[in-house]
């Protein structure tokens, strides 16, 4: 199961192979949504030019750097208890160097570099083309920082080392910040504001991807649906663009349309969708063509209409249905999947009431649920107080997750007995006998290996599931396959 933020993955090292003349080792670690571990293959990327290779030993390492997160605060309490280990490990190595990087770097610079002194370099998440300057410094022992945001950067030009890839699925970032304003959350304030990625170095980068044995790539942006090229610069300056720059601008839709045509064989999907941004344009380009895969991850927060204002979500319960019910209809076994905040500010019974109906309505495949964290600078923070209990917070999320496990079980059930394409991704986990995979809907499947490789498109019965897992039996290739 795809997550924004994979629990499994929090706090994962990031290593590639030895790069011929460099002495330097680099541990980096990685906390929150795939956006931060994407940017740790960009730093991982530049600091290689700079005689740093990774290494998965943090006692061997000369570097550290943690890539931070903010969006809940249990997030910043994990990332703070690793840093008191890292700077720990200085008394024995006092040479080794520790930096922060990413969505906390803004806000605790001070605290980290000058109060509490465990950290010798913070880097915000548009700055990573000026480590090699930081790095200088600390290494003539000073402290460096930078936290600038840009208007500018997408780090279109800098080529992704993969790092701990199987070496068929990728991620491949097209916008950095979100101008979007949520009232709960962080991102605006730590990743700055919208702009979108050249298309010609989105297709280079898929295209090298497919020619490195690749088979699926996952488009990357806090809200993919906002995407806009027009040349260069922030989403916000459209207005002001050329006729000319207006003319030839690429939306979402023909963004997507043109990798699915770059690379037909490639499966294509993309994270995350925002309702009040996907247009049916978007939808109608899915069903168009067959290597983008059936699956919208289409967080709502909330199921009242109240509250999705208050959280300045831009629409309403009614138009959200609208979007399913499109959805439905022009790509009908198109799994979608949410993410819910129970608990946000002046959120009562029948509001939350309101989020379990939603849920009835759309029986979602998936869902990511959180209870509401609030978050130091956010709109919410500011002008409402944090007033639901806790034990009421975690009593309704502990209702939204009941509900979508029994949903989850109904829709993966629904799978069984139909021979659906699976791309082999790896061994399964739990069976060295069997390939783990998944479908177009994103439901992982396990299957017995026989005569089938990793990067095989097969086509697999499926007999059997678990509440997120299906089990099945290879009845040979797909036509994507050769
Ligand atoms: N558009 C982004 C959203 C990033 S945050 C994306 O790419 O997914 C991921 C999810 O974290 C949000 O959809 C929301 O459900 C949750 N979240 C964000 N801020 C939160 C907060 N202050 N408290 C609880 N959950 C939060
Ligand atoms: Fe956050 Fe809303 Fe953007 S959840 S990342 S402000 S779409």
């Amino acid at each position: 199961m795809e997550k924004t933020i994979d629990e499994s993955l929090q706090g994962s090292t990031l290593s590639l192979d030895g790069t011929n003349g460099n002495t330097r080792k680099l541990y980096i670690e990685s906390y929150g949504c795939q956006m931060n571990f994407s940017d740790s293959e960009i730093v991982a990327s530049i600091l290689s030019k700079e005689g740093f290779d990774t290494t998965q030993q943090l006692n061997e390492a000369d570097l550290v750097l943690v890539n931070t997160c903010s969006i809940r605060e249990k997030a910043e309490l994990t990332v703070r208890k690793r840093l008191e280990k890292f700077n720990a490990i200085k008394k024995d190595r006092p040479h080794l160097k520790v930096g922060v990087l990413g969505c906390m770097a803004e806000r605790l610079k001070h605290k980290f570099l000058e109060e509490e002194k465990i950290v010798d370099m913070v880097v915000g998440p548009d700055a990573y083309k000026d480590l090699p300057n930081l790095i200088q410094e600390i290494d003539e022992g000073r402290n460096a920082v930078n936290v600038i945001l840009s208007k500018e950067e997408t780090y279109g030009d800098v080529a992704p080392v993969r790092l701990n890839t199987n070496g068929i699925t990728a991620f491949v970032s097209i916008t950095r910040g979100c101008d979007n304003m949520c009232t709960f959350c962080v991102v605006p304030f730590t990743r700055g504001r919208e702009r979108s990625r050249d298309p010609q170095s989105i297709i280079q980068e898929v295209n090298d991807l497919w020619e490195k044995g690749f088979k699926e790539i996952t488009l990357l942006g806090q809200n993919v649906d906002s995407y806009l090229w027009y040349g260069g610069g922030l989403k916000k300056d459209f207005d002001k663009a050329s006729e000319m720059e207006r003319a030839t601008a690429v939306n979402f839709s023909k963004l997507l349309e043109k990798v699915a045509l770059a690379q037909p064989k490639m499966r294509i999907r993309f994270s995350t969708s925002n309702p009040q941004d996907m247009t049916l344009d978007v939808i109608h380009t899915m069903a168009k063509y067959e290597n983008i895969c059936n699956y919208i991850h289409l967080p709502v927060q909330s199921g009242s209409d109240r509250i999705l204002k208050a959280m300045n979500r831009l629409h309403t319960r009614a138009e959200y249905f609208e979007l399913i019910d499109n959805i439905k209809r022009i790509i009908p076994d198109c799994a979608i999947s949410q993410d819910m905040i129970a608990g946000f500010p002046t959120e009562t019974e029948e509001d939350h009431q309101d989020t379990l109906s939603l849920m009835e309505y759309v029986k979602y495949e998936y869902g990511f649920m959180f209870a509401y964290s609030e978050r130091p600078g956010t709109l919410a923070e500011r002008k409402l107080e944090d007033d639901v209990p806790d034990d009421i917070k975690k009593r309704r999320l502990t209702e939204i997750i009941d509900l979508q496990r029994q949903h989850s079980f109904e829709r993966i059930q629904a799978n069984l007995g139909k021979v659906q394409e699976v791309l082999i991704e790896g061994s399964s986990k739990r069976s060295d006998d069997h390939w783990m995979g998944r479908n177009s809907q994103n439901t992982v499947a396990v299957f017995p290996k026989e005569h089938y490789q990793v990067g095989d498109f097969v086509l697999v019965e499926m007999q059997d599931c678990t509440s997120a897992t299906l089990l099945g039996k290879a009845v040979g290739y797909s036509k994507n396959q050769g």
